[in-house]
């Protein structure tokens, strides 16, 4: 994993499909136990949101990783009274190791990442979520084996995790639809980006027609319909998404074996019913437990972490 040393993933399509593959393969050897990494460096987390899964499982992988996490809410530090965040970028790059960002415009992430030399890594904006994805394209393998000429369906906002699935579905050869009412649908540079990566190998496609969508799809995937920041229209929100919920009768019009994926946190009764979210279809705790070892693995590639 000598390629990913010291580089930024700011967008998952800072990874090329071998880097993704790799990295799954990694996670994937971590998680059985079959390879240990090694890497006693220190990873910020600059996070202006709440998280929970992506702050925990960051933490733990750079435990098993021999390293540490240090806490860099704006709360306590001085970007919380102003100070720019061009000047934070260059001062932390001289004490840390890695940084992982959690905030709002992806151009802080950039000036960030444009005033460092560690490793800066997208821990979700909100125009991507790349960490997210690489956790559930782990968990679609694991469950098919495979990854190229599976459908994937993406139902709900077209925001940050549909913006990272429509990269990363392209990137390794899936198919992908997101189903959207027309007001919000996924940015139009993203959706061409994704159509250039997939080319003629698969399909990058927007509806705004959930049941058609879901036809002959392995994998429906969900998120909120009001995302962080967006709270205040989230009630107004709730008639234009209704349609797009992922209930019982909407699975039966998708492959008898389709698994079902969210990326948490969820609103049962709104973008997912409480019956799909506990069926036997769902893969959401697998996907979440993902977040570690695939965190893990990105991490280890991009600090040259020894093997053992
Ligand atoms: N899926 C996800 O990123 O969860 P958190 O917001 O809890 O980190
Ligand atoms: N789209 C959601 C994802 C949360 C993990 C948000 O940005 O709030």
């Amino acid at each position: 994993m000598e390629a990913l040393q010291g580089r930024d993933v700011l967008s998952l399509a800072d990874l090329n499909a071998v880097e993704i593959l790799s990295v799954l393969d990694f996670a994937a050897q971590l998680k059985a136990g079959t390879v240990q990494a090694y890497c006693p460096q220190v990873l910020g987390l600059l996070f202006t949101k709440a998280s929970t899964r992506t702050r925990v499982s960051f933490s733990v992988a750079m435990s098993r990783l021999g390293g540490q996490v240090l806490d860099l809410s704006p709360g306590q530090t001085q970007i919380g009274r102003g100070e720019p965040l061009k000047d934070t970028a260059r001062v932390l790059d001289r004490y840390l190791d890695a940084l992982a960002v959690r905030t709002f415009a992806q151009a802080d992430l950039e000036t960030i990442a444009s005033y460092s030399h560690m490793p800066v890594i997208n821990a979700l904006t909100d125009r991507e979520h790349p960490c997210q994805i690489l956790a559930d394209l782990l968990t679609i393998q694991e469950q098919f084996g495979t990854l190229a000429g599976l459908t994937l369906a993406y139902l709900g906002d077209g925001n940050n995790v549909a913006h990272s699935l429509l990269l990363g579905c392209a990137l390794v050869g899936m198919n992908v639809v997101v189903a959207t009412p027309t007001d919000y649908a996924p940015l139009p540079e993203i959706v061409a980006q994704a159509g250039a990566i997939a080319a003629n190998r698969s399909q990058v496609k927007l509806t705004q027609d959930p049941q058609a969508a879901v036809q002959a799809a392995q994998i429906l995937y969900t998120d909120v319909w009001a995302s962080m920041g967006q709270e205040d229209e989230a009630k107004q929100r709730l008639p234009i998404f209704a349609p797009y919920q992922i209930n019982a009768e909407l699975l039966t019009l998708a492959d008898p074996n389709a698994i079902v994926l969210h990326c948490l946190p969820a609103h049962r009764g709104e973008e997912i019913t409480t019956e799909v979210l506990e069926g036997t279809q769902a893969q959401i705790w697998n996907q979440a437990e993902n977040r570690l070892h695939t965190q893990q693995a990105l991490l280890a590639s991009l600090l040259g972490a020894t093997l053992r």
